[in-house]
C-alpha cells in the first residue's frame, strides 16, 4: 500500500482531526522551527508552546531547580518587550538557553503546532535539521502530514521549499550518500506543487537563500535587519536531532 503524504500549505486548509493516525511535521522555517532546532541543540530543556503572549506571561514564575522559565518569541518578527529572548537562532545559545525550559510564542509557527496536536506524533521540521527529519520519517511508516505555518494566514515560500525538500527526498533518497526511499509515495495535489518549486529553487546555487529572500517573510526580515538570520534558515543539517513536542509535558523536547 502506498504511503500518504500530505502537504498543508496553511494551518486552516486542514481540521485538526485530520491529522489523527499520522505524524506531522510542522514547519515555520522563517524562523519558529529553525529557533526550536537551535535552541534544543545549545541544550534548552523544552519549548513550551504558547498561543498568546498572556499564557507565555503566566507560566514565567513556575520553574524548576535551574531556575523560572524564559520567555521567548516575537510578534510580526519583532522581539517582545520583557521577554528575555526574541526569535533569531543566534539568541539562543548554550549560555542563554541550556537547561532551561522555554515559553515561546511566535506569530504563526507556535500557532501551527499547536492546531497539530491531535497526530500521533507532532515534530517539527526546518531546513537546520532536515536529514534528521528525513531519516525519521523514513523509519515510520505512518501517514505524514508536512504542516506549513504561513505567514498571518498567507501561503509561504520558506515552508512550502522545506515541504517540497522532503517529498523530494522521500521520494528519491538521499543518491550522495546512497540513502533510502519510501517505495511507493501517494502525494496529494499540494505536495506535487511544493516538489516542483522546490526543485526549482534547488536547481541554481545559493537558489534556496534567494527563494527565502523573495517571499514576504524574508522581506519582513531584511526589512528589520535580519538576513543573518535567513542564511542561518537556509543552512542544511547543523542540528541533528528531531524536536517532538509531548501533550503530557507540553513541551517540546529532542525525540528518542
Ligand atoms: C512566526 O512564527 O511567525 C515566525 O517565526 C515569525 C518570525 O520570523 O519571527
Amino acid at each position: 500500500m502506498p504511503r500518504k503524504i500530505s502537504v498543508h500549505v496553511l494551518p486552516a486548509l486542514f481540521e485538526p482531526s485530520d491529522l489523527a493516525g499520522g505524524i506531522a511535521v510542522v514547519t515555520d522555517v522563517l524562523r519558529a522551527t529553525t529557533t526550536i532546532a537551535y535552541a534544543l541543540k545549545n541544550g534548552a530543556r523544552g519549548i513550551i508552546p504558547c498561543k498568546t503572549i498572556d499564557e507565555a506571561v503566566a507560566l514565567r514564575e513556575t520553574g524548576n531547580a535551574s531556575g523560572k522559565i524564559l520567555l521567548g518569541g516575537e510578534r510580526g518578527g519583532e522581539p517582545i518587550s520583557g521577554f528575555d529572548l526574541g526569535n533569531s537562532p543566534s539568541e539562543w545559545s548554550s549560555e542563554a538557553v541550556a537547561d532551561r525550559d522555554v515559553a515561546f510564542t511566535t506569530t504563526n509557527g507556535t500557532r501551527a503546532l499547536l492546531r497539530s496536536v491531535l497526530a500521533d506524533r507532532v515534530l517539527t521540521g526546518a531546513f537546520a535539521n532536515f536529514g534528521a527529519v528525513c531519516d525519521l520519517l523514513l523509519t515510520d511508516s505512518r501517514p505524514i502530514h508536512i504542516v506549513c505555518a504561513g505567514t498571518v494566514g498567507e501561503v509561504s515560500t520558506e515552508d512550502c521549499l522545506f515541504a517540497g525538500a522532503v517529498v523530494d527526498r522521500l521520494a528519491s533518497g538521499d543518491s550522495s550518500e546512497g540513502g533510502a526511499a519510501v517505495e511507493e509515495l501517494e502525494l496529494c495535489d499540494a505536495a506535487q506543487l511544493v516538489l516542483s518549486h522546490w526543485k526549482s529553487a534547488a536547481d541554481s546555487p545559493d537558489g534556496l537563500f534567494r527563494a527565502m529572500k523573495a517571499g514576504s517573510g524574508g522581506r519582513n526580515l531584511m526589512r528589520l535587519g535580519l538576513e543573518a538570520d535567513i542564511r542561518t534558515a537556509a543552512t542544511l543539517d547543523q542540528v541533528d536531532l528531531i524536536p517532538e513536542y509531548l501533550p503530557q509535558s507540553r513541551r517540546i523536547s529532542p525525540a528518542n
